[in-house]
């Protein structure tokens, strides 16, 4: 009601002087709210369902901060009470389906505990949803190192099967883990030493709950992923940033998502241009579920 209130003060305040209704009070007001909201959203919905919406109050509302144009106020409001909405909703359904394992995270593990892991930060932002999604099955970390990722779903009550040709890395990660929160999560651990090159894949048909592939890029692992990876598993993979000379090895632009998108439904996928000009390089962050 109040936000409608507003909206038509600056309606009528508007009178063909835009900069007088931009500069209205109550127009701040809904910028703020407008944007707040928005922002929130973006943190508290699952999977961020609401991305496209969002993108069309972005324009609006920065259209609007432009212009002012008389058109575009009364779109611009509407979403504004449509962004409170859908954030009391995104609040109420956070709270009901929130999986045990964030709630676990965020109660039990302080800054310390994740800094001593240095998991990245997609997978501290995804790791509960993956476990909820594995349903019991186990997680593959593909080319998993130390291990960094892998504990952290593990702590968060999946199973997860580290695999790597170099597992001296993982198991003196277990060894400094001994007497931390982490150590119960490392039981949960089965390290598996392959070569993701040359060895034959050994996983099963639906048989993995999800994969983690992070810092590892082998585009002729996806076909393996896809069949391996059972119905809403989710798949989570990063590419190395751009540093130095890793724009030569970095993906082209749309390679992973035209690879992988008929097989996992790419809730998030973001690309970054890397290397010089005239290098269409991109390092890739991707998350979703297998279709
Ligand atoms: C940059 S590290 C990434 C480790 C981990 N995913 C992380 O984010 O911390 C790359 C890993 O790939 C492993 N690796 C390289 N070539 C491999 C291969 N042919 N088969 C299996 N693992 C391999 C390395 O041993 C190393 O642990």
């Amino acid at each position: 009601m109040c936000l409608f209130a507003c909206a038509g003060q600056i309606c009528r305040d508007r009178s063909g002087d835009s900069s007088r209704a931009r500069s209205h009070p109550a127009f701040r007001i809904l910028i703020s709210i407008n944007s707040s909201a928005n922002w929130v959203r973006w943190i508290i919905c699952p999977r961020t369902l609401c991305a496209l919406r969002l993108s069309k109050c972005l324009q609006i509302s920065r259209s609007a901060t432009k212009t002012g144009s008389r058109l575009e106020w009364s779109p611009f409001c509407f979403h504004s009470a449509l962004n409170l909405a859908q954030l009391a909703f995104g609040l109420v359904r956070h709270l009901a389906y929130w999986p045990a394992g964030a709630r676990r995270m965020h109660s039990t593990l302080d800054a310390r505990d994740l800094a001593r892991l240095s998991p990245t930060a997609m997978v501290r932002r995804h790791a509960a949803q993956m476990v909820a999604a594995a349903a019991g099955r186990p997680i593959l970390d593909i080319a998993c190192g130390g291990g960094r990722n892998a504990v952290l779903v593990a702590y968060l009550g999946g199973s997860v099967i580290c695999v790597d040709n170099d597992l001296s890395r993982l198991v003196a990660q277990f060894t400094r883990l001994k007497d931390t929160v982490f150590a119960e999560a490392c039981s949960r651990i089965t390290p598996l030493a392959l070569d993701l090159i040359r060895d034959e894949w050994p996983f099963q048909a639906q048989s993995a709950g999800g994969i983690l592939n992070i810092h590892f890029l082998r585009a002729a692992l996806f076909p393996v992923f896809a069949s391996s990876t059972a119905r809403g598993g989710c798949l989570l993979l990063e590419t190395v940033q751009n540093r130095g000379e890793n724009y030569l090895t970095l993906p082209k632009q749309g390679a992973l998502r035209s690879a992988l998108e008929p097989s996992f439904a790419l809730d998030i996928y973001s690309e970054r241009r890397c290397g010089p000009d005239g290098h269409d390089s991109v390092s890739v962050q991707l998350f979703g579920p297998r279709r």
